[in-house]
């Protein structure tokens, strides 16, 4: 950043000069400084040089849950949530969720481009052929107690795998990278699977290789004593389009966790062990939950109209509706509702619910409230009634949504870890505390 002077910088009211910097002056000295505006951005660090003398520290950015600090450059989710856009590497998410699987996407976003058929059918076997996990994971998620969360189940024998493959913590080996990442997008069903068993006290299913990756999931959560498991194609579809649409969501809270991690060079097992912690949080992987509790509690399409009134009066959320980023229809709600319809056609299950939704969404859909403050439904507001007609406990839907973030998270590990710009992620902080005083000895306070 360079001092300038004042005339430099004035471009006369809202005309577009061309020059790609931003021009600040510091009233306290009256100096001024031209920083360079690159991609839409100016680098914080550059705020640094605005002192009032030699031995100030220099200006930081405040900003709590960085709402409006770029973190790092990616070239792997793009998202424009005015229009309601979501691209992976490129690519549309509703032409990924039409014409692709959920591995064909893995791959797109760990390798920056979509497979030829012989790239995609070795990706396949690699991913296939590591759904097995060591059979002291058995033994040791056995010891949850039978009422463990299946999320912590998940969390706790992903940071295991770590102590499986020691080796993975020389993360500079590409082809080291490499084999991690099979591993954790292979095994990550396989370990959702036995945390979804121990919570029914059921015996763990062992992965099946003639199965592809979505139907060897619903294999190992509902195989019972048949010989073998043949899932339904409509609902093996329905899992493998949810999976596509959860797969990357850039610089969420997740990814975020695991992108810090990760950054202290730590194994990736631990770093995507991060990301799940994350992910269980109620803000982040629980809002599908939040949104069958309220659809429970309307009960009937008669009460819609009440229950609106009651969030337009401040009273509560409707849940599965608005987004921070989002300020369209989440493009993802879209493909889910249509494969919501397929799920219930597949399992035969009218569930009451969805017509309460359908309405619910009609009616906020024409109410100005909702129109006004520009809140349409988001990825969640179907996918739980998807989950809940799949059989699965409200427990699972976080460990649902983790599944398929192990393709975006690794993904974005491993850009991290090639990104020459990046350091250990260490914020800094406006202290606030006391500052010098005397220690007390305990009898004296
Ligand atoms: N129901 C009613 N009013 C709402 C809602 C809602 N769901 N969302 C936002 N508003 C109102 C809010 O009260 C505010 O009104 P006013 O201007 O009168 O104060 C205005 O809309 C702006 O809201 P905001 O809280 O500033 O928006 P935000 O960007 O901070 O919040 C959100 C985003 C997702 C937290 C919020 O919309 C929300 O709580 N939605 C319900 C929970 C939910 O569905 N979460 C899942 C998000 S998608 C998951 C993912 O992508 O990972």
């Amino acid at each position: 950043m360079t001092p300038e002077t004042e005339t430099q910088a004035g471009a006369a009211d809202g005309q577009v000069s061309g020059r790609q910097s931003l021009s600040v002056v510091d009233n306290r000295t009256g100096r001024s400084y031209e920083i360079p505006i690159e991609d839409g951005t100016i680098r914080a660090i550059a705020l640094r040089d605005i002192k009032v003398d030699e031995d100030d520290f220099g200006l930081m950015s405040y900003d709590p849950a960085y709402l409006n600090t770029a973190s790092c450059r990616s070239a792997i989710t793009f998202i424009d949530g005015d229009k309601g856009i979501l691209e992976y590497r490129g690519y549309p998410i509703e032409q990924l969720a039409e014409h692709s699987t959920y591995l064909e996407v893995a791959y797109l976003l760990v390798h920056g481009e979509l497979p030829t058929r012989d790239q995609l059918a070795e990706w396949c076997h690699e991913i296939t052929i590591h759904t097995f996990v060591h059979e002291n994971v058995k033994e040791f998620m056995g010891g949850f107690r039978h009422d463990a969360h299946p999320m912590g189940m998940l969390l706790g024998s992903v940071g295991a795998l770590s102590t499986f493959y020691p080796d993975a913590n020389d993360i500079q080996d590409a082809e080291n990278r490499a084999m991690q990442t099979i591993r954790l997008i292979a095994k990550m069903p396989t370990l959702a699977a036995f945390a979804f068993r121990h919570s029914n006290g059921q015996p763990y299913v062992y992965p099946d290789n003639d199965l592809r990756y979505p139907g060897n999931f619903l294999n190992m959560l509902y195989k019972m004593t048949e010989l073998k498991y043949e899932p339904d194609p409509r609902l093996e579809r329905a899992l493998d389009i949810l999976f596509i649409l959860h797969a990357d969501h850039e610089q969420n809270c997740s990814t975020s966790a695991v992108r810090s991690v990760g950054s202290s060079q730590v194994d990736p097992y631990s770093a995507v062990a991060a990301g799940i912690a994350a992910l269980y949080g109620p803000l982040h992987g629980g809002a599908n939950e939040a949104v069958l509790r309220m659809l429970k509690r309307i009960e009937r399409t008669e009460n819609i109209p009440d229950f609106v009134a009651g969030v337009k009066d401040g009273k509560e959320r409707l849940m599965g509706f608005g987004h921070r980023v989002y300020k369209n229809y989440d493009p993802r709600a879209k493909i889910i509702k249509k494969a919501t319809d397929d799920v219930f056609e597949a399992t035969g299950a009218k569930n009451p619910l969805l017509d309460i939704a359908l309405e619910l969404e009609k009616i906020a859909l024409e109410d100005e409230y909702f129109v006004e403050r520009k809140l349409y439904p988001n990825v969640d507001f179907y996918s739980g009634l998807i989950y809940e007609a799949l059989g699965m406990p409200v427990a699972m839907f976080p460990v649902m949504f983790a599944i398929p973030r192990t393709s975006g998270w690794i993904a974005q590990w491993l850009e991290m870890v090639q990104d020459s710009e990046q350091k250990i992620a260490r914020p800094r902080q406006v202290y606030t505390g006391a500052r010098e005083l005397d220690y007390v000895p305990v009898d004296q306070r």
